[in-house]
């Protein structure tokens, strides 16, 4: 199959590019470059020895899509993975989430169902589950639109189109994907993760002490109701992730289908610190400070309907996401920026 990934010069769309291309189908890769570096691409390409063209443009813009299909096609599928994702920064920018992260999909969908695409494939998040009673999630655990901030609402919102639009489109294949935590990067060391600034997440964050560009650790609370009273989360290495959406997009069935893609076992914040320790050979300096707001005390699925429906599960654990992610990190030490720009990256 021939497919657009729409965000695939990015840490999740360069990973599910290499497993796509070493599954023998074609990419074509769309991006803004608002998250990444036109060099994925060419690593992309370098990893698999075969084409990876990227297309820079607005994935929102019906025109900019169009193009790739006039250049490109005949496109079978467009994997759409090209959000804003940082759950702080959304509450403080809803409007910039909600436009970028509804807009993009309006557009793929548009030109997609116009020009003949046979499936659609789109990233979600476990954090549109909002009943911690519900804990491991399933796909059947309640979701909802009053969630704690406009990332998340956002994607349960594509959610929402997406199944309507399942409905009237019979001959279209949709599947939703909502997966966790994403970690770890591919073992060549050439692509991985990049986040501009001061990192949200924990392992870009603990990578960054290692290398030495960040002081110390900050653990966002020791007193939840957890065995270590640190936050559980489920940590998928990207890898896997990546392998989990060429299955989905393979087996895509007419009609609408969702997937927990996840390890469903927890870790937490400590235990995550102890594996990357291993993986740099010495302890991090680390203190325990209050609660982020807007954190949950846990968060992970029963991977069991993916295992059972696609055959996929998880391989990799968190040792093997602790040490290729290192692996990146110190091999790319300012991630995609060359050393000699390193110091001038966007704050
Ligand atoms: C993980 C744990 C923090 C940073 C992410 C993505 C979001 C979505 C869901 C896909 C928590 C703790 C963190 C730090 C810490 N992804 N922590 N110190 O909040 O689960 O959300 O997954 O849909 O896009 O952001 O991930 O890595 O920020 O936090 O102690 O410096 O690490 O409290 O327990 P989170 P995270």
């Amino acid at each position: 199959m021939r497919v657009l990934l729409a965000g695939g010069a990015g840490y999740i769309g360069t990973h599910t590019a290499v497993a796509l291309l070493e599954s023998g189908h074609d990419v074509v890769l769309l991006d803004d470059l608002s998250g990444t570096h036109a060099i994925a691409a060419e690593r992309v390409e370098k990893i698999t020895g075969k084409p990876a063209p990227l297309v820079v443009g607005d994935a929102a813009d019906d025109a900019v899509v169009a193009a790739v299909f006039d250049q490109y096609g005949p496109i079978d599928a467009i994997i759409h993975l090209a959000a804003f994702k940082a759950v702080g920064e959304s509450t403080q920018k809803p409007l910039e989430y909600y436009s970028n992260n509804l807009d993009t999909t309006f557009a793929l969908l548009r030109v997609g169902i116009a020009r003949g695409i046979r499936s659609f494939v789109f990233s979600s998040t476990g954090t549109v589950y909002s009943d911690p009673a519900d804990l491991p999630f399933t796909e059947e655990s309640t979701t909802s639109i009053d969630l704690s901030n406009a990332y998340s609402k956002s994607k349960r919102m594509n959610e929402v189109v997406l199944a309507d639009v399942a409905r009237v489109n019979p001959d279209l294949n949709v599947t939703v994907l909502r997966y966790y935590n994403p970690v770890g990067a591919h073992p060549s060391g050439l692509i991985g993760e990049d986040p501009a600034g001061i990192p949200n997440n924990l392992m870009p964050f603990v990578s960054r002490v290692a290398i030495g560009s960040l002081d110390e650790i900050g653990v966002f609370g020791a007193d939840y109701d957890t065995p270590d009273g640190t936050g559980l989360r489920d940590y998928i290495h990207v890898v896997d992730l990546a392998e989990g959406h060429v299955v989905a997009l393979e087996q895509a069935q007419p009609g609408h289908q969702v997937f927990n893609l996840g390890t469903g076992r927890p870790v937490s914040v400590l235990e995550l610190i102890s594996s990357f320790e291993k993986a740099v050979g010495h302890d991090l300096p680390k203190k325990i400070l209050d609660r982020r707001p807007g954190d949950v005390a846990a968060t992970y699925c029963d991977p069991a309907k993916a295992a059972e429906v696609l055959g996929w599960r998880t391989r990799l654990e968190i040792d093997d996401a602790c040490r290729d992610y290192w692996n990146w990190q110190t091999r790319n030490p300012a991630g995609y920026a060359t050393p000699a720009d390193a110091g001038v990256r966007p704050a």
